[in-house]
């Protein structure tokens, strides 16, 4: 049971597809008839040896290979919400990419009922609320970022806003202005993933290229100390994943994680567990895993908590309540 399991928490930074644990893997792969390239779930799991981003998401996109039906994609992340559940989660805002199935031939209406399907149910059962944000992929061509959002016309009452995430170094967010203005508006919000691996003017960049509201990672900000005033005095949240830093070794040890230097500089800090499937924790956990590597003060641990909750496209009145 994590210590912080009675906090309320708000999950900014968190890919549906991230949420696939190997014994769900299997039991889709099984159902689906479709083959993974490992023997078992332990052989899977045990290749959950990261060296960066890149070595990841090829893991990542090639086991979304057994997520092929409306049902699958509420059945992920059903389980992903229960389990949250249990450590507090209130409210979140979840990414998913669905250039990553419609490119395998799966309905974009599939994915994004299914996630529908799932978070509404979690609304009643577990009084949890949320959105989709649906993510664009960096290292995939604008035209068909464009055609993705094109087709979320059709859905776009269920859809929070647009993300841009997958490989970062070497795929600016520049490229992808067009698609952001065209999803501003349609009345979509704007988040990127930005300063992960890639240096701090990405960081500017997504800002300035893109308008987003909040920055997921972004911890490569600190080594531009205009960009942190920057960042300080706009208040732009910044959705920090410290397991996925250590598993895609951003950071080496979690102790030397800038977590207590981004709080000092009076960021927008916030606590989130990005692909808790494969980096070993989900919110609660990564709120308990932060405090055995660097020590957590109750003080702090509610600010990242509160950080939360402002940072996110909550209606003022469910802020008022998640506070
Ligand atoms: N897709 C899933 N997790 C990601 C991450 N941490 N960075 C970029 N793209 C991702
Ligand atoms: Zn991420």
């Amino acid at each position: 049971m994590s210590t912080y399991a009675a906090l309320p928490k708000v999950e900014l930074h968190l890919h549906a597809e991230g949420t696939l644990e190997p014994e769900l893997a299997f039991t889709l792969a099984r159902r689906n008839g479709v083959s993974l390239p490992f023997a078992s779930e332990e052989e899977l799991r045990a290749a959950y040896d990261f060296t960066d981003l890149q070595s990841f998401l090829d893991l990542y996109y090639a086991t979304t290979a057994v997520l092929r039906t409306r049902r699958d994609f509420h059945d992920l992340l059903w389980a992903y919400l229960e389990r949250s559940a249990a450590q507090g989660l209130r409210h979140v805002e979840v990414f998913f990419d669905p250039q990553a199935h419609t490119s395998r031939g799966v309905a974009f209406t599939d994915v994004v009922d299914g996630l529908h399907d799932a978070l509404t149910r979690a609304g009643t059962e577990l009084g949890i609320t949320g959105g989709l944000i649906l993510c664009f992929l960096r290292d995939r061509p604008v035209d068909e970022a464009a055609r993705t959002l094109e087709e979320a016309r059709t859905r776009l009452d269920v859809l929070l806003g647009v993300g841009l995430d997958s490989a970062e170094v070497g795929f600016p967010p520049g490229p992808f202005a067009g698609v952001f203005a065209r999803a501003a508006e349609l009345g979509l919000r704007r988040v990127a993933h930005a300063g992960e691996e890639a240096p701090a003017s990405s960081v500017a960049e997504a800002l300035d290229a893109l308008g987003v509201e909040r920055v997921d990672h972004g911890v490569r900000c600190l080594d531009d100390p205009d960009l942190v005033a920057r960042l300080v005095r706009e208040e732009v949240p910044l959705t920090v994943c410290p397991l996925s830093n250590l598993r895609l070794r951003v950071v080496q040890d979690l102790a030397e994680h800038p977590l207590p230097a981004m709080l000092a500089a009076g960021l927008k800090v916030s606590l989130h567990s990005d692909d808790p499937a494969y980096f070993g924790g989900y919110v609660g956990d990564t709120f308990d895993a932060v405090a055995a590597a660097q020590g957590l003060d109750d003080a702090t641990a509610a600010l990242l908590a509160r950080n939360a909750v402002d940072g996110s496209f909550a209606s003022p009145q469910r802020k008022a309540d998640l506070r």
